[in-house]
């Protein structure tokens, strides 16, 4: 029997899961906070729903579906994004929601690639989707949103790429422009691409190889071909950008991975990140999805992050550590002291502190031991003494400095974190 979790899965095992937690509280939070409202889709969709929306030549859809028939021959794929199940849901047949909608999501995703550091078979995306507005504005606050809960995750020197993809009415004359030029350089392009650029000649602009990249350097750019509406759009987003002070980047050659994407296109780079998996999320405009599933044609915008990768970014970042120890531990010195332990957890507890206490009284050193493996970042010591005095020694754990402080105070200061 193999024991180890399935290739590109991993088990989530305290301190990392813990970690990751602290990721779902922070989306929870700050979606909540923008007025984006919690929606969950079932794990596995019809199939359909995904090559119609992600693009028959995504590598989604061409290599990475978790494909299967269930019992009743439906053909059925493991959710590899989240975009177009929340369009199906929102302006599907049972909706009743009021548009524009403004929902999130945190959940795991799958995708059959092969397995390497920062790509996984199983990963989890906090993603947000702003269904009904079409306005430059609704996309300079899904950036916003995107930018500010990597801030507030920790991650630093990140990076914002925008670009306008162009939409229905410009991209099709571009596209020809792009395959005539990539038809005259076709022998400097990477073996892949040499045979299957006419397939969707705007994912050469996306490759990796250095002389794929010399390629799309000298290639005619979207931004340059944009039709009024469109180029007014891009306009209106960077303009809300610099209203909003946030730093950008406008990459000519940034093109995403999904097809649905019009218009608006962003990824959020941090370098501390493998070259080819430098973005921990990214995402866009998608105006033409509802209509591709039959719905009425509704646009939105919205954006993914990969919470595996801003893991990975804040291991090598060395930014401040979301794992590291928190809550309190009660040890107890004696009998009276016991009983007084578990009414001072209940105070830890109402006053928002996490807060544990052992089992059975117990030799101090070995209270001691199991407050440092619980992860706790400070024991709250009650002796006789302190019993006596109605105080409490605090001790942080990673260094062992403490104070004794009255025991109101010292569930104040742990609560709101002055300590
Ligand atoms: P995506 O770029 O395919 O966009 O994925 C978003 C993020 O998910 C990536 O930047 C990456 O951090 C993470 N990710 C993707 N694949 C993997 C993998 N195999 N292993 C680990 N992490 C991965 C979307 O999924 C769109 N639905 C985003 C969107 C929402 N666009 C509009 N609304």
């Amino acid at each position: 029997m193999e024991l180890a979790p399935p290739r590109g899965t991993t088990d989530l095992l305290p301190p990392e899961s813990e970690r990751m937690r602290r990721l779902y509280d922070l989306a929870h939070g700050l979606a909540s906070l923008y007025g984006y409202r919690y929606v969950e889709t079932p794990a596995f969709e019809s199939t359909e729903l995904f090559v119609r929306t992600s693009g028959a030549s995504s590598d989604v859809v061409q290599k990475e579906m978790y494909t299967f028939e269930d019992k009743g021959g439906r053909q059925l794929t493991l959710r590899p994004e989240g975009t177009a199940p929340v369009v199906r849901a929102v302006l599907g047949a049972s909706a009743e929601v009021s548009l524009p909608f403004k929902g999130y999501y945190v959940e795991p995703m799958w995708r059959y690639g092969r397995p390497q550091k920062g790509r996984l078979r199983e990963f989890r995306q906090f993603g947000v989707e702003l269904v009904g507005s079409g306005l430059p504005a609704a996309d300079a606050e899904t950036i916003l949103l995107g930018h500010e809960y990597l801030q507030l995750a920790g991650i630093r020197d990140l990076r914002l790429e925008v670009n306008s993809l162009g939409d229905w009415v410009c991209r099709p004359a571009y596209r020809e422009k792009l395959l005539a030029y990539l038809e005259a350089n076709r022998e400097k392009l990477r073996d892949e691409h040499r045979d299957r650029f006419r397939e969707n000649p705007l994912r050469v602009l996306d490759c990796n190889d250095e002389s794929c990249k010399a390629v799309a350097r000298d290639a005619p750019k979207m931004v340059d071909n944009l039709c009024a509406p469109c180029r007014d759009h891009y306009d209106g987003v960077l303009r809300a950008l610099d209203d909003e002070g946030l730093a950008f980047q406008r990459v000519d050659t940034l093109v995403r991975g999904l097809d649905y994407y019009v218009r608006t296109a962003f990824e959020y780079v941090s370098p501390a990140l493998p070259e080819g998996q430098a973005s921990v999320g990214g995402g866009g405009r998608y105006d033409g999805l509802a209509e591709v599933l039959g719905l009425t044609p509704t646009p939105g915008v919205g954006f993914a992050l990969g919470m595996e990768r801003i893991l990975i970014a804040l291991d090598a970042g060395g930014a401040r550590d979301l794992g590291a120890r928190f809550g309190v531990f009660v040890v107890t010195v004696g009998p009276h002291a016991f009983p007084a332990g578990r009414e001072l957890v209940r105070a830890f507890r109402r006053a928002g502190v996490p807060a544990q206490v052992p089992f059975e009284d117990r030799p101090l050193n070995a209270q001691f031991r199991m407050a440092d493996r619980s992860g706790a970042a400070y024991a709250a010591v009650l002796g006789e003494r302190e019993l006596a005095e109605g105080t409490v020694t605090v001790r942080r754990l990673d260094d062992g400095v403490e104070e004794t402080v009255p025991r109101d105070e010292a569930v104040q200061r742990l609560a709101s974190g002055d300590v």
